[in-house]
């Protein structure tokens, strides 16, 4: 393999910038536009709420197949940082022991993983694992004031064709084996989920919350929302490391991944939105 340059750098940052970024799902998700708006009622807002716990707990799968299939065992540690931390255990800040820190794990223990306290930042190593600390716990926290129990959520039967389809397609791509492939859909789903979703779906739930069910717990989507906040900075040298890097990379591999991994986002999104025209009052 040849040696790669600065140049040619340069050109597979084009080639992201023009073939990934541009996607419809990262500048114009239909949806997300609409649901940042919208005078959601409870049905559209239980709707989505359902669809979404699918999501989140069948990404607990690709996310495992990402740590099984590490290519290395820093990679192995990143994903298992992500899948420890989904389940439940809660981060540790990485700073040295400050007066602030004790406090926050302080309350940390005390609030039992309360979404609206617990860190976004820090490390699973060393950390406390709450059941109450699962995302998929606050999502429950949601879905009981709407109406909807453990038994209507987070399975696959819960889910609709089209979030079906993202979740294979986050197993198949995200998941995957090969180096290249896997990388190039994190990065899809990593700058994807930077662009700005978050805040669209907190502020419809925001106008809901204050006209409908006072008391919806927001704590998942603004914890996540955080967390975007901090990835979005890392991408660009994670990007070089891994071009740069000691293992085999394929640009074109990596590509159509990450085009595909797209797809299968929009396909999410575009279930949902469909749902909600057919379902417009
Ligand atoms: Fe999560």
């Amino acid at each position: 393999m040849a040696e790669r340059s600065q140049s040619d750098f340069k050109a597979f940052q084009k080639r992201i910038e023009q073939e990934l970024l541009t996607h419809r799902v990262i500048v114009n998700n239909e949806y997300c536009k609409w649901f940042e708006k919208a005078d959601l009622t409870l049905e559209e807002v239980r709707y989505f709420v359902a669809q979404f716990s699918v999501f989140s707990n069948l990404f607990l799968v690709a996310q495992l197949k990402k740590t099984i299939n590490a290519v290395d065992l820093d990679e192995m540690h990143a994903a298992k940082e992500i899948l420890a931390n989904e389940i439940g255990v809660i981060f540790r800040p990485p700073t040295r022991e400050s007066e602030i820190s004790r406090s926050k794990r302080a309350a940390d223990a005390e609030n039992e993983g309360d979404p609206d306290l617990v860190n976004t930042e820090g490390t699973v190593d060393g950390g406390t694992f709450k059941f109450k600390a699962a995302h998929f716990e606050w999502l429950l926290l949601i879905g009981e004031r709407l109406g909807l129990t453990f038994q209507d959520m987070g399975r696959r039967s819960h889910g609709s064709e089209e979030p079906l389809f993202f979740c294979d397609e986050l197993e198949r791509l995200y998941g995957n084996e090969n180096f290249s492939i896997g990388a190039g859909a994190s990065f899809a789903v990593e700058n994807w989920a930077a662009a700005g979703f978050w805040k669209q779906l907190i502020a419809g739930l925001k106008t809901f919350k204050e006209t409908t069910i006072q008391d919806l717990p927001l704590g998942f989507f603004t914890w996540h929302d955080k967390v975007e906040g901090q990835h979005a900075t890392h991408t660009q040298k994670e990007l070089e490391d891994l071009y740069f890097g000691p293992h085999e990379f394929n640009e074109d591999q990596f590509i159509i991944s990450g085009k595909e991994m797209l797809d299968g986002v929009a396909a999410f999104w575009d279930g949902l939105n469909t749902h909600r025209l057919a379902h417009t009052r």
